[in-house]
């Protein structure tokens, strides 16, 4: 299972400590949730920060984009250091062009779902997509409850990838914790973002080590 812990949830007056933290743990990324008070209720951070973390780390900037327009900022994420930038479906009147463009710059292009948003609203994209994201909880918060539908979700993109010969990976993204990743993992999950459940924890290295196992005893049929 790939882990992406969210930083979202870290002490933001310690961030380095938290990304040495990550550096050091089986996380294969870090994943950055960029918010902008207009898409989502909620501000977070933006590209300085996401700027200075990239130098601290050798692992793969995962950036969320919780905004309106992100198409205005392929390049500046680019510039800062992201490997995959994530862009919600509801946000992007051109899709297609977008993705485009984040691929072009030579980043990995991931689509961001809603929970409420269908599956199938991506037919005609999911061939040219790195990775979908499905939001298990509505964006703008940390430490929200998971929403059980996602399974459903899961269950019908994995179907969706497979028609159509995409080779998208599937993350999930909000309310995971140990407690479902072995069901996400067995619903066809490939990738798990945490914040709560890894942050709040006494042992944070060591539940992103426990996510990070969540899939050797529940593989899924790909
Ligand atoms: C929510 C963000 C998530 C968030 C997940 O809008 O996109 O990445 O940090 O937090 P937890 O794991 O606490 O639900
Ligand atoms: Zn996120």
């Amino acid at each position: 299972m790939i882990v992406s812990p969210s930083l979202l949830s870290a002490d933001f007056a310690r961030l380095g400590e938290s990304v040495a933290m990550i550096d050091r743990s089986e996380a294969a990324w870090i994943h950055c949730d960029v918010m902008d008070g207009v898409f989502v209720p909620n501000i977070s951070f933006g590209f300085p920060v996401i700027e200075s973390i990239s130098r601290l780390t050798a692992k793969p900037l995962d950036v969320h984009l919780m905004i309106v327009e992100p198409q205005k900022y392929v390049s500046r994420v680019r510039d800062c250091g992201a490997a995959i930038m994530n862009v919600h479906l509801e946000a992007c009147t051109h899709l297609h062009r977008t993705v485009e463009a984040i691929k072009a710059a030579g980043m990995k292009a991931a689509v961001t779902l809603n929970p409420a948003t269908p599956v199938a609203l991506l037919q005609d994209i999911i061939a040219d997509l790195d990775m979908v994201l499905l939001m298990s909880v509505n964006p703008g918060f940390g430490g929200q409850k998971f929403i059980d539908n996602t399974y459903n979700k899961i269950k019908r993109l994995r179907e969706l990838i497979a028609a159509t010969g995409s080779h998208a990976l599937i993350e999930i993204d909000g309310g995971v914790s140990t407690a479902n990743a072995a069901a996400l993992a067995s619903a066809g999950a490939d990738v798990l973002v945490a914040g709560n459940a890894v942050f709040s924890a006494d042992d944070p290295a060591g539940v992103i080590s426990q996510l990070a196992g969540a899939d050797s005893h529940f593989p899924h049929s790909k």
